[in-house]
């Protein structure tokens, strides 16, 4: 693959824009400066840099995100800034698009990519992709509750009940519960439904994936691939 076909590839803009780039200097790889255009690259696990930063190659981005309060997951956010604003400019340009939403007010771990398939795939009701949520209550956590949220709780759009597929109370005001849908706000409706309310809520976990202590919110870190959140299998 050409140089500047890599670059245009990783998002770092129009073609020409590109070439403009690598014929002015600006791109190295392994330490020096390479200002061929058209010089022939293994794109497959080279880091490249631009201005200095170094940039690893990924045919596909998937990227995790701590995601801070007051960012919403639209595309084109109405009352706070979009998630993507987090995101560096060739992750931007990439159309990075979160794997499912999670509430402006809520925060944790976010998945973004431009793999429309991964999307498919890790969203699909028929994957059962777990995804376990902290919780803090507004009220104490009752037993009657937790027993609620583990056999089922009716939301209005729905008929059928929906069931946390683990749930444990962690302190007076707070449980810890485990999803395998992704329905508009899950957590809130089935917490109001057995007569409490979330007060701050804070997703820790996506599939085998868990939110890394040393990521600090609006922080965000390359995945190696799918098999880092779903296993193997
Ligand atoms: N459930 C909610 O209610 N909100 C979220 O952000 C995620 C799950």
């Amino acid at each position: 693959m050409k140089l500047s076909q890599v670059l245009f590839s990783q998002g770092f803009g129009a073609r020409r824009e590109c070439e403009g780039l690598i014929l002015s200097g600006h791109v190295g790889i392994d330490g020096s400066v390479h200002d061929d255009p058209w010089f022939e690259v293994h794109p497959e696990g080279l880091v490249f840099s631009v201005r200095g930063e170094p940039w690893p190659y990924h045919a596909k981005a998937l990227v995790l995100l701590h995601k801070p309060p007051g960012f919403e997951c639209s595309q084109k956010p109405k009352h706070h800034p979009s998630v993507m604003s987090l995101l560096p400019p060739p992750l931007r340009v990439r159309g990075l698009q979160p794997v499912g939403r999670l509430d402006e007010d809520t925060t944790g771990l976010l998945l973004m990519t431009d793999d429309g398939a991964l999307i498919h795939r890790l969203t699909s009701p028929k994957k059962h992709v777990p995804k376990v949520y902290e919780i803090q209550t507004t009220d104490p956590v009752t037993d009657a509750q937790l027993d609620e949220l583990r056999n089922g709780v009716v939301l209005h759009d729905d008929p059928l009940p929906v069931r946390a597929a683990a749930c444990e109370r962690t302190a007076e005001h707070a449980l810890r519960m485990t999803l395998l849908e992704g329905k508009y706000h899950q957590v809130k409706r089935m917490v109001a439904a057995t007569g409490n309310t979330v007060q701050v809520l804070h997703r820790s976990r996506y599939g085998i994936l868990a939110l890394p202590e040393d990521l600090k919110p609006g922080q965000w870190r390359w995945l190696p691939g799918p098999a880092a959140v779903l296993g193997t299998g």
